[in-house]
């Protein structure tokens, strides 16, 4: 049991800018799915290991617990439309889009800021979040675009000082 408030505890955290990642996987060896998610992060130069956390409660959750490969996409700042369409229950999430078959067995966005093809290292329970360690395959920079930031529950732009 938490003493605090759950709505201050949210507000306090997003205070914490992050950029926007789209994470996807093939259920089936088949269909393609994906999900916007603003908890990755960098983890490991060598090896080189990336994570982000997943939601128990996700309709994707035993889609993404139980896959061998996914692949993270960093949005650009002209990406806020792909990052509301992977956030939503939409079921034709990838119709609109660029994509291709990677060579890891994930779907590729094709036009967004860079992606990491991963493979599934390890999970950790997070409470009513799995953290997902990923080691990264390949990668690729696709447009030198500045990033997608989210920050107190809003879209916004970097601002370069
Ligand atoms: C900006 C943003 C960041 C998000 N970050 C995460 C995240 O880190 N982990 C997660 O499991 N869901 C995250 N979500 C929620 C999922 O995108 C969303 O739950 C999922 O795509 C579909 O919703 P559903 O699971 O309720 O069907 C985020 C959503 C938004 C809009």
């Amino acid at each position: 049991m938490t003493s605090f408030d759950q709505r201050d505890f949210r507000n306090a955290l997003g205070t914490f800018a992050t950029g926007i990642t789209v994470i996807t996987t093939t259920h089936n060896h088949a269909e393609p799915v994906g999900i916007t998610v603003n908890s990755f992060a960098s983890v490991s130069l060598d090896p080189p290991l990336v994570l982000w956390c997943l939601d128990n409660d996700a309709y994707f959750h035993d889609i993404f617990a139980n896959c061998s490969h996914f692949a993270v996409h960093v949005l650009h700042q002209d990406q806020e439309a792909v990052s509301q369409i992977f956030s939503t229950k939409n079921s034709s999430k990838f119709n609109s889009l660029d994509w291709e078959m990677g060579e890891f067995g994930s779907p590729i966005l094709k036009d967004c800021a860079s992606h990491f093809e991963c493979e599934m290292e390890r999970q950790c329970d997070g409470g009513d979040h799995v953290i997902l360690l990923g080691r990264v395959t390949a990668f690729k920079t696709h447009k030198d675009k500045p990033p997608l930031i989210y920050h107190a529950g809003e879209y916004q732009v970097l601002k370069i000082l």
